[in-house]
């Protein structure tokens, strides 16, 4: 018992050792919790630049075999889609009048929206994905049959949509992420 918890502190203290230099921030998928409903467990993906859940084809262009859903991280508040290179794709929400909670990601230096937030970002004691302690709502009948994700302003039906659900977005920590870029 002894050796081994000195060697799961030695393995520890060996992988933070090597993990130290880089530090990459954790890599993330999203699912989404809301028994008994259409979104139940369904995962999050990233395309047109905006999310959406049970979206078929995300058509993202990856560096490898991706699992179709989005994989991403948050630095400094902000939350990235997860790329190797090239320019980063870093996700807003609009909570204003004309915004309603809308939630999209722009790519490299792209104009954002007059009432954009970028900073924000965060991972509750439970592994939940929130915007400043805000959750989710998701809405049915966007492209492809998917539903869109918006942030819970306390609207119920953002964008003129009907059948929308809140939800939990639970991150699933994602050791091997793909690089991907989604489409604008
Ligand atoms: C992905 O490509 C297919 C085939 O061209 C198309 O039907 C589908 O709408 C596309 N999906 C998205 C989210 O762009």
């Amino acid at each position: 018992m002894m050796l081994l918890q000195t060697i799961s502190t030695l393995s520890l203290l060996v992988a933070s050792a090597i993990a130290a230099p880089q530090k990459a921030p954790a890599t993330f998928d999203v699912m989404a919790l809301r028994s008994a409903s259409p979104i139940h467990f369904a995962q999050v993906s990233a395309a047109k630049g905006g999310l959406f859940l049970n979206l078929p084809h995300s058509n993202a262009t990856c560096e490898g075999k991706s699992s179709g859903h989005a994989t991403l991280y948050i630095e400094g508040e902000e939350l990235v889609l997860y790329s190797c290179k090239g320019e980063k794709q870093k996700v807003f929400v609009d909570r204003s009048g004309m915004g309603q909670g809308v939630v999209r990601y722009v790519t490299g230096e792209q104009a954002l929206p007059r009432y954009a937030e970028l900073k924000g970002w965060a991972t509750d004691k439970n592994k939940n994905l929130n915007f400043k302690g805000t959750g989710f709502v998701a809405c049915p009948h966007s492209i492809d049959d998917s539903w869109s994700l918006w942030l819970d302003v306390g609207l119920g039906q953002p964008g003129g949509n009907k059948g929308c659900l809140g939800f939990t977005a639970r991150e699933l920590e994602n050791k091997k992420p793909v690089g991907c870029r989604y489409t604008q």
